[in-house]
């Protein structure tokens, strides 16, 4: 063989595995909104970056003809590349070849670099689009589910890990990003399941279609399974850069700090006149958020599953930050299940990566009613409160309104070892709200009263006074300052600035048992 034989061999196979599944399945994958996976890794790195691995990778099947279908990479592509100039590793599964399905040969190529993204502390990022296990190769496709559920396990909170779906992923297949520290789906195009519409008609005789069942609308506001819907592919791949933006290399590194023009002691004035003095009117916790952040700029997480409260980041002074805010605009910013959970896992994400805490309080308790109790809302209230208080990451909370009950222990109080705790003069920390507490203290003086309307009013003007404030918090040292709220961004971003070489640690164990 000459040298142009040798080269020419080299030059048919690259174009082979570049080729994928050919032309009429390409054809196909654009028809239905969706791009093919090398094209999805150009829109996500930064040009010219990508660095393919096992590009000539091929199956092992000798069964149902499989042996004369071979296509090089045998449907994932696999390396590394840059965002931001900041390495990622990456895996895109390619549904043109076999329908992007599961074979041994290509758990092993997701595994080879997931464990490089271990190994060099470097965000991982699966492109998910696959018609699951591959059929012809039986359990060594199921085994090779296991091998990458593992790595998901194993490297959860060493580097982070971020799932888009942009297509099916059903079966088993789901658990990966299950695993992962946030999914992003493709509204419309993509759908997660474990078991689709045909099974469930079978089995419970319910008629469901696969995007009611599993799209990114029903896991976004429903289910809880993914963290953001994006309306195309463009705007999810643009979404992975932007939460990466936030996030360290790995767990011993912190998020790269972004300088900004926005002056650190920027007065805001508009927070005077936020909270309205009507203890039961709801304000939008957001326009907080938004005012103290650098450049007004918050990426929500969750945005539309458990709106009682907020989860996201922010920038303060260029530092990320996670933000967990109760909402008095949905459900009065009261905690229930969901609530819970949803801060619960975004606590554990912020806690694992070093980015530190701000939380923002205004929540009249947990939900009360047979349908949270029956539901667990004790065992899932008490995953927040574990998640709170074993994080060690710097810790502010501010309290701008209500502070009741069990939810004021839950949420970051001092006794569960925040760093820094802010009141504005419109808190109001007590047990429970003034009305509930004088029915209950004040039950046989109301009813033997001669006009037990006035005596109440009177009676809950008395408790408001005592309790409808943060000074007898600041009293015990439970606040440590009471803010005027146009103050707060400077006050926050020079907290931050004091904790910034915070060392704290929990007692030695092999792990916790956080209340599943
Ligand atoms: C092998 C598969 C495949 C699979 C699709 N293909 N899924 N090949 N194994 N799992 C092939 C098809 O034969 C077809 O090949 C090509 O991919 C495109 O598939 P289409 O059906 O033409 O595409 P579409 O109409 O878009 O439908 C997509 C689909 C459907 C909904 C995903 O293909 C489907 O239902 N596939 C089977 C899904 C499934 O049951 N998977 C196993 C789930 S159990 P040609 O040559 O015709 O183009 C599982 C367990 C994981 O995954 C467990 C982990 C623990």
């Amino acid at each position: 063989m000459d040298r142009d034989a040798l080269l020419k061999r080299l030059d048919d196979l690259n174009a082979a595995a570049l080729a994928g599944g050919g032309p009429a399945r390409t054809e196909r994958q654009h028809a239905s909104g969706r791009m093919t996976a090398r094209e999805r890794l150009d829109a996500l790195l930064d040009p010219g970056t990508f660095r393919e691995l096992d590009r000539l990778k091929t199956h092992r099947c000798h069964d149902f003809g499989m042996e004369k279908q071979r296509v090089p990479g045998d449907g994932v592509v696999t390396g590394y590349g840059r965002v931001d100039g900041r390495l990622v590793y990456v895996f895109a599964q390619d549904f043109t070849v076999f329908g992007g399905s599961l074979s041994g040969a290509y758990a092993e190529k997701i595994c080879k670099v997931m464990d490089m993204a271990g190994r060099n502390g470097a965000p991982l990022i699966g492109l998910n689009d696959s018609g699951g296990a591959r059929i012809q190769e039986g359990v060594a496709s199921l085994g090779g589910y296991a091998d990458i559920f593992l790595r998901n396990t194993m490297y959860s909170g060493v580097v982070p890990q971020l799932s888009a779906i942009m297509g099916p992923c059903a079966g088993g297949a789901v658990y990966s990003p299950a695993i992962t520290d946030f999914t992003v789906m493709v509204d419309k195009t993509s759908y997660m399941f474990v078991t689709g519409p045909e099974v469930i008609r079978t089995v419970t005789h319910e008629e469901v279609t696969k995007e009611e069942l599993g799209g990114a609308s029903t896991h976004n506001s429903r289910s809880g399974v993914a963290h953001f819907a994006t309306p195309d592919e463009h705007a999810c791949l643009a979404l992975l850069r932007e939460l990466l933006s936030f996030v360290p290399q790995n767990n011993m590194e912190e998020a790269p700090p972004r300088p900004t023009d926005d002056p650190p002691d920027r007065l805001c004035p508009s927070l005077d006149e936020l909270v309205p003095m009507n203890p039961n009117k709801p304000y939008d916790i957001k326009e907080l958020i938004a005012e103290v952040a650098d450049d007004a700029h918050f990426l929500e997480v969750q945005a539309d599953y458990a709106q009682n409260v907020v989860v996201g980041f922010l920038r303060l002074a260029g530092r990320s930050v996670g933000v967990v805010a109760n909402q008095p605009a949905h459900l009065a910013g009261v905690l229930d299940i969901n609530a819970s959970l949803k801060a619960a896992r975004f606590v554990r994400f912020c806690d694992a990566f070093n980015i530190p805490l701000l939380v923002v309080e205004d929540v009249p308790g947990f939900l009360p009613g047979t349908a949270q109790e029956f539901g667990g809302i004790i065992k899932h209230g008490a995953k927040l409160l574990y998640a709170f208080a074993e994080a060690t990451v710097p810790k502010v909370t501010l309290i701008t309104r209500k502070a009741y009950g069990g939810a004021y222990c839950v949420m970051n109080s001092k006794h569960i070892r925040a760093d820094m705790n802010f009141a504005w003069p419109t808190a109001e920390i007590a047990v429970m709200g003034s009305d509930g507490a004088v029915n209950i203290i004040y039950r046989r003086e109301l009813a033997k009263a001669e006009d037990p309307v006035a005596r109440k009013a009177e009676l809950v003007a008395e408790y408001r006074d005592k309790f409808a404030n943060p000074y007898q918090a600041a009293s015990l040292g439970y606040v440590d300052e009471v803010l005027r709220p146009r103050d707060t961004r400077a006050r926050l971003i020079d907290a931050f600035g004091s904790l910034e070489n915070k060392r704290d640690q929990n007692p030695a164990r092999k792990h916790g048992n956080i209340p599943l």
